[in-house]
Formats: C-alpha cells, sequence, structure tokens
C-alpha cells in the first residue's frame, strides 16, 4: 500500500503516529517560513506542513508542488497550533509534520476549479469529465447512487428475487423510442437493437418459472433529450409471477421506504397516496403531478357557459372546455410577466391564455367587456380568488387545456416559489389509458406497451371504442417526476392478440416481431407483472439535482454525445465493409 491511512482519518486520536498519506495537493500555501498543503483523496482533506528548519530538503521540494500535483507524504501527525483548527473538517484538529515527500506526477493547471464556487460551463466539465469527478459534488453525487444501488439490491435479494442478467444484443423492443441499431458482421444486412428495456425477456423468464426477477439494467433509447432523459440510463427493473397490482406497489413501496430511511435518514408514509390518471389529468393536468403545492385546474365551462365572448362560445359548442387557474398575488405583475405565460401555453397547443386580475369589483382584463358581474362573481366562487390574483384561462379541446394549464402550473410554482423543497411527495398514478391516439400516424398506439392487461370491465370496448379501455398499468410520482413505471401483463395468447389488433399490428407483423413470445404462451404462462423505476431520476431527485446528467458518471450531453471521448464518431471504411455497410446518404 502507498499509504497507511486515508486523507479523511486522522484526528486528535491519531497525535504521535508515524503516517503515510497519498493523494492530489488541494492547495499549497507558503506562511514565513512554513509551507502548507492540504492533501485531499476521496475520503477527505488532511493539512501537510513543511517545516525547513526540521526538514530542509523536503521543504525544498515542497515549494515546487503546484495544485493537482499526485504525492506521497510521511510524517506525524501532530496537533494544530492553538486557534488555528478547522472545525468544518474531520481531520481539523491535526496536522501531519511531514518528512518525506514523493512527487507521483505533476500537473498543470486545470481548465477549471474544482472549488465549486464558480459555475463551470457544463461543455467544459463533460469534456474533462475525470476532472469534474474530482470535485465534492460530484463525488458524493457518484456515492450516493452506489447506496442507492446496494440498498435495492439487498432489499429484493432478501424477498427472493434473482438478479438475471438479459442480452444487450437483442431484438428491437416495443417501448415507443427509436432503437439503437448494432449491424451484425456475420448476418450481413442484419441488425441487433440494443433494448429499450428487457421487458421482453423479463416476461419469459416468468414463463420459465423464476417467479421474481431483478435488474439493475442499462436501456438504450434513441429519442430527444431532455434534462431527466439519457440515450442510455439505467432502470431497476423487477418481473412477479402469481401477483396483483397491488402486489407490485407493496413490494416497491418497501424498496422505496428504505431508500428513504437509508439514503436520506427521512421515514415517508406507506402506503403512498393513488390517483386514476382521469383525476391527475383533471386536476393537475398532467399524469405526473407535483402535489407538493396547489394551483390545481377549476373547471369554469359552466359558469363561463353564457359570456358574449365568440372564443369560448366556440370552443364549448365544438366539445371543449375552458379550465383556470389562480396565480395569486400576480395580479399586481407587469404586463411583460403575464405576457411571458402566454408564451409557456403556446408551446403546448394553447391558441391563448387569458387573464383576468382580479380586483374589487370586476375583472381587469381584455375580456372583461364580453362579461357580465354575475360571471364575475361566479368565477370568484368557483375558484376562490382573491383581489390581487390572476386567473388564467385556456379553452380548447380538452387534452391541450390540461396539458397546457399543468405546464403552467408547474412553471408558476416555481416561478412564485410555492413548492416546499423539503418535502419528498410520491404518488401512484393508476388506471392509464390501455390506448392514446397517435395524430401523425392516425392510428392507436399502447401508451405503455402491448403487453399491458386491459382492465377486466373495459375490455368490451377493446374493438369498438379503444379510447375507453383503462389498463392495469401504473406510474411511481416522486415531485412532479415519473420515476417508475408498470402493468400487470397479458398472458394469454388470444388476448394478446386481440392487443396486436387493436393497434393495427397485423398477424404476420406480430408473429414476426413476437412470435417467440406469442409462442411461449402456447407452453404455460402465469400472470405476471412488473415495473421499471427509473434509478438515475430518482438518484438525481434524492441528490437534489435538476439533471439526471449530474448522477451518472460518463453521461452524453443534450446532443447525445460522449464530449470526452468523442462519441458517436466516423469509423474507417475497412469496419463498415466487414459489416457490409456503406455510407452514401448524407445527413439533412
Ligand atoms: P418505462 O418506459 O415507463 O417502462 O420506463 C421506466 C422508467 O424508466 C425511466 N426512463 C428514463 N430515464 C432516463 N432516461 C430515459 N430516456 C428514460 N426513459 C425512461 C423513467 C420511467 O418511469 N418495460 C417498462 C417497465 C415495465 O412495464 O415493467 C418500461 O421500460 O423513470
Amino acid at each position: 500500500m502507498l499509504r497507511t491511512h486515508t486523507c479523511g482519518e486522522l484526528n486528535s486520536k491519531s497525535i504521535g503516529k508515524q503516517v503515510e498519506l497519498s493523494g492530489w495537493v488541494s492547495t499549497r500555501r507558503d506562511h514565513g517560513k512554513l509551507t502548507f498543503i492540504d492533501l485531499r483523496d476521496r475520503y477527505g482533506i488532511t493539512q501537510c506542513v513543511f517545516n525547513p528548519e526540521k526538514h530542509n530538503k523536503t521543504h525544498s521540494l515542497a515549494k515546487d508542488l503546484r495544485s493537482e500535483f499526485v504525492v506521497k507524504v510521511n510524517g506525524k501527525v501532530q496537533k494544530r497550533p492553538s486557534g488555528t483548527e478547522n472545525k468544518d473538517i474531520p481531520t481539523g484538529d491535526v496536522e501531519v509534520e511531514v518528512e518525506e515527500l514523493e512527487i507521483f506526477s505533476p500537473a498543470e493547471p486545470l481548465p477549471f476549479e474544482l472549488d465549486g464556487r464558480i459555475e463551470v460551463n457544463e461543455d467544459l466539465r463533460m469534456k474533462h469529465r475525470y476532472l469534474d469527478l474530482r470535485t465534492e459534488r460530484m463525488k458524493k453525487n457518484i456515492e450516493a447512487r452506489h447506496r442507492i444501488v446496494k440498498v435495492f439490491r439487498d432489499y429484493f435479494d432478501k424477498l427472493n428475487f434473482l438478479e438475471i442478467e438479459t442480452p444487450m444484443l437483442a431484438k428491437s423492443t416495443p417501448e415507443g423510442a427509436r432503437d439503437y441499431l448494432v449491424p451484425s458482421r456475420v448476418h450481413a444486412g442484419k441488425f441487433y437493437a440494443l433494448p429499450q428495456s428487457p421487458q421482453i425477456y423479463k416476461q419469459l423468464l416468468m414463463l420459465s418459472g423464476l417467479d421474481r426477477y431483478v435488474q439493475i439494467v442499462k436501456c438504450f433509447r434513441d429519442e430527444d433529450l431532455r434534462a431527466d432523459r439519457q440515450p442510455e440510463f439505467t432502470q431497476v427493473d423487477v418481473e412477479m409471477s402469481f401477483i396483483e397490482q397491488d402486489d407490485i406497489i407493496r413490494v416497491i413501496e418497501g424498496a422505496v421506504e428504505l431508500v428513504m430511511k437509508e439514503y436520506k435518514g427521512l421515514s415517508v408514509k406507506t402506503p403512498f397516496p393513488r390517483m386514476t390518471y382521469e383525476e391527475a389529468m383533471d386536476r393537475f393536468g398532467s399524469d405526473k403531478p407535483d402535489t407538493r403545492f396547489g394551483l390545481e385546474l377549476i373547471d369554469l365551462s359552466k359558469e363561463l357557459s353564457d359570456t358574449e365572448f365568440n372564443i369560448f362560445n366556440t370552443v364549448l359548442k365544438s366539445g371543449g372546455v375552458l379550465k383556470a387557474i389562480v396565480a395569486p398575488g400576480m395580479g399586481g405583475h407587469s404586463r411583460k410577466e403575464h405576457d411571458k405565460l402566454h408564451d409557456v401555453v403556446k408551446v403546448y397547443g394553447a391558441k391563448g391564455l387569458s387573464t383576468l386580475r382580479v380586483e374589487k369589483t370586476g375583472f381587469d382584463s381584455q375580456i372583461s367587456k364580453f362579461l357580465k358581474e354575475k360571471h364575475f362573481k361566479e368565477v370568484v366562487k368557483k375558484t376562490n380568488a382573491k383581489e390581487g390574483d390572476l386567473i388564467l384561462i385556456v379553452a380548447d379541446k380538452p387534452g391541450i387545456v390540461n396539458t397546457s394549464l399543468g405546464e403552467l402550473r408547474n412553471y408558476l410554482g416555481r416561478k412564485l416559489e410555492l413548492i416546499d423543497k423539503s418535502k419528498f411527495n410520491f404518488l401512484w398514478v393508476v388506471d392509464f389509458p390501455l390506448f392514446e391516439w397517435d395524430d401523425d400516424d392516425e392510428r392507436w398506439k399502447s401508451m405503455h406497451h402491448p403487453f399491458t392487461s386491459p382492465i377486466n370491465e373495459d375490455v368490451k370496448y377493446l374493438e369498438k371504442e379503444p379510447g375507453r379501455v383503462r389498463s392495469n398499468a401504473y406510474d411511481l410520482v416522486l415531485n412532479g417526476s415519473e420515476i417508475g413505471g408498470g402493468s400487470i401483463r397479458i398472458h394469454n395468447r388470444e388476448m394478446q392478440q386481440r392487443m396486436f389488433k387493436a393497434l393495427g399490428i397485423s398477424e404476420s407483423e406480430a408473429q414476426e416481431k413476437f412470435g417467440f413470445m406469442m409462442d411461449s404462451f402456447k407452453y404455460g404462462a402465469p400472470p405476471h407483472g412488473g415495473i421499471a423505476l427509473g434509478l438515475d431520476r430518482f438518484v438525481a431527485l434524492l441528490a437534489e439535482e435538476d439533471s439526471i446528467r449530474e448522477v451518472v458518471a460518463f453521461p452524453k450531453n443534450k446532443a447525445a454525445e460522449g464530449v470526452m471521448e468523442g462519441s458517436p464518431s466516423e469509423v474507417d471504411d475497412k469496419q463498415l465493409k466487414e459489416l457490409s455497410l456503406k455510407k452514401d446518404l448524407k445527413k439533412k
């Protein structure tokens, strides 16, 4: 070993000991004759002092030290002179008086400071990620991830789950994103797909009788990136046999409860609240509502059904709705601030936003000329708005109204600082629709994936009114972020065929894509279901980071690039030839 102790270990009990420490020079200071360095490793910082009167040669060598040199020191632990202790660090009572110094490796000045005092451009951090990972913040996040994964693994192990690896070179799975493809050299013109999730494999493991499966697993999805999305991300993937929805929910609540306790030291109350998808959309305009604050959506379709405002009337006549949220105290904000709110809803398809400042006896608004006193009274009564508040109304198709107001609600929650950041609000959203209509492709698509089972009482609508069918699917939401999703699966061949049919997948296509799975149902399939938690998202929320990139050691940037290593990259023609590939399509 090139050390007897770590840099976080020494304290007043170590005084008088001869020690050897290795690490990075965090800082070097000259005070009169003495030279000090703070020596840093993963475990902490220890002050080391070089005294020319005792060890002149070593002291001279220390003059060459610069930040981030990697060194080894040998010396005696001594008490720091009274008044120079540092109560902020565990080693703050002592220092090492260095007798010998060995420089393992010098370091050039770093491209950015590691002390976190100045915000560093993210691409620069990514380019030198190995340096970024030296910062206290990143070290903590990486440690958090390890701790949390360990709690999950131990928990599932105790409950008889088996961790089983599934293929990375797989067949395309239908999770709704684009696949990352891997060309086969041996089978020219054919491709593996990197799994969007191990969905099919874990279901097949249930058919094998393995009963309880868990895997901390990488998944790959070629989709547009956001702060909470990475092209490769990690799931805590779970599947169980002979269970119902409540059983999965209970097992996951147990896991989450333990993580919260072990990592955050918090006891969370279980069972977590549950809300149907319909209620979540209606009240919060989102299938992942942040329940740490109010600002719920209020339906004003009835109260404003007889105004002289043409837009409202047209919307209502064509089956649309009028909904509002009340921004407390925002009546007093500037016109410019109000205009910004229009921009928020526009992104989600709303054509407009009516803003009504609540005054003592009426509204101050562009649309007040269309409203009568009774409208004022009824709207104020229904919304409970106070003088000085701002009522924000969107009139449109229900989907657009909910989504745009839901996003506006989140925006206002942040802007008006209505969110209690110390809260961890878990919520199950249940009874998702089985299908959603895809306007572009003009067909029904699975909201979750095509193996999700319909709720029994809705099966009768499967062919005639697919939009009415609810599913046995559930999402776990934490503070407005979807941290997991799963379902009870179809385990019956006929039902799976009906499902493919409803999705417009022909028999031959179903056979080609999922034949192996359909065939497996012939040989005895247990009722089963599961869930996958988004590990990166969960860790980021617990580490109180805004982006999942902060909890991944080597993430891709917003453009899906590995900035440090320069991926994706060109490959040479020889490699392509071996794969029977040719570059001839230029990117548009
Ligand atoms: P789903 O697609 O809902 O379900 O994914 C499960 C969870 O994974 C996380 N997640 C992501 N995290 C980071 N980057 C991404 N690109 C990304 N995409 C998803 C989310 C999400 O809730 N096979 C099913 C699970 C099942 O049915 O058992 C599945 O993958 O937190």
